[in-house]
């Protein structure tokens, strides 16, 4: 029941009303069934019973006399009666869990507007100080306690929002904008999932979620703000020189860098991230390395193409990327 990606595991209080809604409908459909199973059970062993009788008793007994009839309407009833009543108590129970999954609010809500791309997500923080956006990929960072607002919005398909740990899913609709309110406030690590079927690379459109402390989530927030590292050493420098000299800068952007690319994830702070191509594998020079040379491997159709660079330049390339803490 633990997990980073778990119904079951709430981590805020959305995530908390809908587990409770699950283990109140689990234990209402165990109790059912077994309810079911044990009637079952003795209108088989009574057919038994009346079967080693013989044929004159069976008969006697399938002529129902007026008080087992009577027996039988009001069990009959009783669990017509029960039926109702669960499915009334379960349906006033989802009610109550959407308001207050919807009535998620606060004063101080962050903004975040995560676009949904095949087949990663673009992540973008907003700031009434336009020069405090922060832009990052397949990474949401939250602080603890704080309700912020995603604002999900699509770049090509349907895809949906599901963070099952803090919320219920939310779909993203091209050319329309739809909001969800959380609150996480377990600090930790968690994943989210697109929940839609959007194309081949669905099942690999997933995103790590990290909530850290509010102290915390500033210092993250400031870090991020912060242009890219200028490259360390000669390696690194003329990994640089291949990101520019390839189609790499077309595609990405690097803040600080000529690189403004908007088709593919911002790779500003591409070292402190945790995963690659979009929460698919641990970031590790190993990694990188084989995301960088065969991209349609890894995630077969995915919009990255395989760039055909020298073991010299990949080898500089990914010094540089590496370097982008
Ligand atoms: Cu995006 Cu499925």
């Amino acid at each position: 029941m633990n997990g980073v990606q778990s119904i079951l595991d709430p981590a805020g209080p959305g995530g908390a009303s809908i587990a409770l809604l699950w283990w109140v409908m689990f234990g209402t459909g165990t109790l059912v069934f077994v309810l079911v199973v044990l009637a079952l059970v003795m209108a088989i062993r009574r057919a038994g019973e009346s079967r080693r009788r013989g044929p004159d008793e069976t008969d006697k007994l399938t002529d129902v006399n007026e008080p087992d009839q009577r027996i039988a309407k009001r069990w009959v009833s009783a669990a017509l009666g029960g039926t109702v009543a669960i499915l009334l108590a379960t349906f006033t129970l989802s009610l109550l869990t959407s308001r207050a999954t919807a009535g998620i609010a606060g004063d101080d809500m962050l903004e975040i507007e995560v676009t949904g791309v095949q087949w990663w997500w673009d992540v973008r923080y907003l700031d009434s100080i336009p020069a405090r956006n922060v832009r990052i990929a397949n990474e949401l960072h939250l602080p603890a306690g704080r309700p912020v607002r995603l604002r999900l919005i699509s770049r090509d398909v349907i895809h949906s929002f599901w963070a099952p740990n803090l919320h219920g899913k939310m779909d993203i609709i091209p050319g329309r904008e739809n909001t969800l309110v959380l609150r996480a406030d377990q600090p930790g690590t968690y994943r989210a999932q697109c929940a839609e079927f959007c194309g081949l690379q669905h099942a690999k459109m997933a995103m790590v979620i990290v909530v850290h402390t509010a102290d915390e989530f500033d210092a993250w927030l400031d870090a991020e703000l912060q242009p890219a590292a200028e490259p360390a050493d000669e390696l690194a420098r003329s990994g640089a020189r291949v990101f520019m000299a390839n189609a790499c800068s077309t595609c990405h952007s690097i803040r600080g860098t000529e690189a403004y690319g908007r088709v593919g994830p911002d790779l500003t702070h591409l070292g402190r991230r945790l995963t690659l191509a979009a929460a698919e594998l641990p970031n590790t020079r190993a990694n990188l390395g084989a995301w960088i040379t065969a991209p349609q491997v890894i995630k077969p159709g995915s919009h990255m193409p395989s760039v055909s660079l020298s073991n010299g330049d990949l080898i500089a390339l990914v010094a540089y990327l590496e370097g982008l803490r």
